[in-house]
């Protein structure tokens, strides 16, 4: 090898050992942006406090919200109130549309609302620090997104430190212990865009055992056993349940079963709240909530 030879294989070592970084990076802060996406749409004050949660208290307080990209916008919710006082079970049931999923974006701020105020234990939540909002919340979407990491990884997002124990306990308790067992690498096995492809069911599995192992004081469940087979849900539902146990929690179901032995059920309309109570009270009252039961048991 010549001497300028020589240097050129230097050159080029170091080019390519350069382009493996930036891309790892680059690798790397796009596996973030996957969770981080949405929340760029809002930004934090100056210097934003930390969120702290002692309760739990929910308090959507007089707010209006409509997309801003939505081609003709039109308000999800208008003067819209609902309080969950701390420790509360609440269930969110209603059609399609009716701006459940909305609901829990808010609470997150993935979205701002354009007025009115969303507060947790009486602070507002667009003047604390996103991170420590959505650390204190443990959030199950409708459909889960997994990051190009290892299952391992994906199910300790919420708690880092969580020993292989503990990861592996919160499989179990969201019954998805069989079919990680069953993948090429287990629990090493990298999920993602580019990684093993899972099911809907698979997917929310995982997230599940993340919220389970996450230990924050407001739990969100976001339609969180719907692409489950009735089998499956059974066998989570006590884990979730457990879950429950001494924190905030809002259950989106559509299956009303998910729902009814919970605290309170809200049943929404166009972004409206046209019920509200226990289950035995709304059937009771015989309007809305008492028909989709109606519908939905008689069809079991
Ligand atoms: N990203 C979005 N952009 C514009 N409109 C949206 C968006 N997401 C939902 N919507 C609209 O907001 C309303 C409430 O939707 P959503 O909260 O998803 O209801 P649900 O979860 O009860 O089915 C619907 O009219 C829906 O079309
Ligand atoms: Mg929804």
């Amino acid at each position: 090898m010549t001497q300028d030879s020589f240097i050129c294989f230097i050159f080029w070592k170091m080019l390519t050992s350069v382009m493996q970084s930036v891309n790892h990076a680059f690798g790397d802060a796009h596996d973030m942006t996957v969770f981080l996406d949405e929340p760029l749409l809002v930004s934090d004050i100056e210097n934003a406090p930390d969120l702290v949660v002692s309760k739990g208290d929910i308090f959507f307080s007089d707010l209006s919200f409509w997309y801003t990209d939505a081609q003709t916008p039109t308000a999800v919710f208008e003067h819209f109130d609902l309080h969950i006082p701390a420790g509360e079970r609440v269930g969110i049931v209603g059609i399609s549309g009716s701006g459940k999923t909305t609901l829990t974006r808010l609470l997150l701020r993935l979205v701002d609302i354009q007025e009115g105020n969303i507060y947790v234990d009486g602070q507002e939540i667009s003047k604390v620090s996103q991170v420590s909002l959505r650390r204190q919340i443990a959030y199950v979407p409708q459909e889960p997104l997994l990051f190009h990491r290892t299952i391992s990884e994906n199910i300790s997002y919420g708690r880092p430190g969580a020993s292989f124990e503990e990861i592996r306990q919160a499989a179990v308790d969201a019954n998805a212990l069989d079919f990680i067992e069953q993948l090429p690498d287990g629990f090493e096995t990298i999920t993602g865009e580019r990684g093993v492809k899972l099911s809907g069911g698979q997917r929310q599995r995982v997230a599940i055992a993340r919220a389970i192992l996450t230990d924050a004081p407001i739990l969100v469940l976001d339609e969180a056993t719907s692409a489950l087979d009735s089998e499956s849900e059974q066998l989570i539902q006590e884990a979730l349940q457990n879950l429950m146990k001494g924190r905030t929690a809002i259950v989106i179901a559509l299956r009303l079963s998910t729902v009814a032995s919970l605290d309170r059920i809200v049943v929404l309309k166009d972004g409206r709240i046209i019920e509200d109570g226990a289950h035995a009270d709304l059937l009771a009252k015989g309007g809305e909530y008492a028909g989709l039961w109606r519908r939905q048991t008689n069809r079991a």
